[in-house]
């Protein structure tokens, strides 16, 4: 089930939470690109950049760049506007050591944010081992903010999280590979699970200019 949990209109972005359905949800088979027959990285990026890697494989080929690449991210999380991520969900009634995934989380700019409004929550870092290798969370928070190298194309591994949030990593990714990576929290969603959908959204055709409309996509 979708639910809008709440609307940025300043910049666009959605949250929307999904619960268990009563219907059958088919985890991901491990053979999933090969009997889709697609090219699991192929993105936006690829096709603009004539390669058959993905953004975060060429990403991995060059240190530097995804160094550069990380500290872009926390750039752009300066200005996260957490009392939007705060109100999507009855976070405060979660009982203590309540743990959230952070999927996709980056270096954790997001999960410290959010521990440092939240002491009830226990968060999980989850990104490519690239970049969570030798991350750690300021001293005052590191008891409730661990990393862990996670491929989110596998099953997910940590059970038991009460939320599986997703900050701007649908985006990237082509709607086969979404679905893949849905499928891949079947077997740990429960029916009070959450996932947590937090990302831009296209505006409706022809209400803001060409340019923000080309920025967007
Ligand atoms: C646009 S960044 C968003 C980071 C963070 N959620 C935020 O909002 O600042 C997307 C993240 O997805 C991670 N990522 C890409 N492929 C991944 C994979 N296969 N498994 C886990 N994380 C991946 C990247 O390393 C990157 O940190």
């Amino acid at each position: 089930m979708f639910l809008l949990a709440g609307t940025d209109s300043r910049c666009a972005r959605q949250i929307w939470t999904i619960t268990r359905s009563k219907s059958v949800c088919k985890p991901a088979s491990k053979d999933f690109y090969v009997t889709l027959g697609i090219d699991r990285f192929a993105q936006g990026f690829s096709l603009a950049n004539n390669t058959n890697l993905g953004l975060y494989e060429e990403l991995k080929r060059w240190p530097e760049r995804q160094d550069r690449w990380n500290s872009a991210m926390s750039a752009m999380a300066l200005q996260i506007d957490f009392e939007f991520i705060v109100q999507s969900l009855p976070w405060t009634s979660y009982p203590p050591g309540t743990i959230v995934a952070d999927v996709g989380g980056g270096n954790g700019t997001v999960s410290i944010g959010l521990a440092e409004r939240l002491p009830n929550l226990q968060f999980i870092v989850q990104d490519t081992s690239e970049t969570v290798s030798g991350v750690q969370a300021p001293e005052t928070l590191r008891g409730r903010i661990r990393f862990q190298a996670h491929d989110f194309f596998t099953e997910q591994t940590l059970a038991g999280a009460q939320v599986y949030y997703f900050r701007n990593v649908f985006h990237n990714w082509p709607d086969k590979q979404c679905i893949h990576i849905f499928r891949n929290h079947v077997p740990v969603m429960r029916h009070t699970t959450k996932l947590l959908i937090d990302d831009f959204a296209l505006h409706h055709p022809l209400t803001v200019s060409p340019f923000e409309e080309f920025r967007k996509r």
